[in-house]
């Protein structure tokens, strides 16, 4: 099982050198994610409660995660060690391949999203 995790990883890397980053991409060294997976993950960990369905932010509760989030570095210290008042997320919870995948997701919000009304 850990050795097909790998070499899915390992598939993930190759792709992510082969293919040119996607035009619009938020940050192009951010690693490869699956933006579908990244939402699904965004919801399960309740992201929006916080950020919004779309990562449009709320007032009281969290900043706009998107559209153009902050670049990945900055994204994967934010949920490690928070620098306020958000929950940790440790790699326990969260692994590296869920941050990219996290990451994906929020650059995919396209910016007439924030106008969308929650699905
Ligand atoms: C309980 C509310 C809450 C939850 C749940 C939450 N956040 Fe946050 N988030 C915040 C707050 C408040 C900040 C402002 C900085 C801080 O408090 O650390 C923040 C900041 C951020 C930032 C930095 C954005 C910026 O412009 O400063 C990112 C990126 C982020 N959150 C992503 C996420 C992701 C992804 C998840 C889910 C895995 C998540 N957050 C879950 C409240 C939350």
């Amino acid at each position: 099982m850990k050795k097909l995790i790998r070499i899915a990883l390992l598939a993930v890397l190759l792709h992510a050198l082969l293919t040119v980053p996607l035009a619009g991409a938020a940050d192009s060294t951010a690693p490869a994610g699956s933006a579908t997976r990244g939402k699904d993950l965004y919801m399960k960990h309740v992201c929006y409660s916080c950020h919004g369905s779309v990562g449009q932010g709320a007032e009281r509760t969290g900043p706009k995660l998107a559209p153009n989030p902050f670049p990945y570095a900055a994204f994967a210290m934010q949920m490690r060690e928070p620098r306020d008042v958000m929950p940790r997320y440790p790699e326990k919870f969260v692994s590296e391949q869920d941050l990219a995948d996290i990451y994906a997701y929020m650059a995919s919000i396209p910016a007439a999203s924030k106008d969308a009304s929650p699905k």
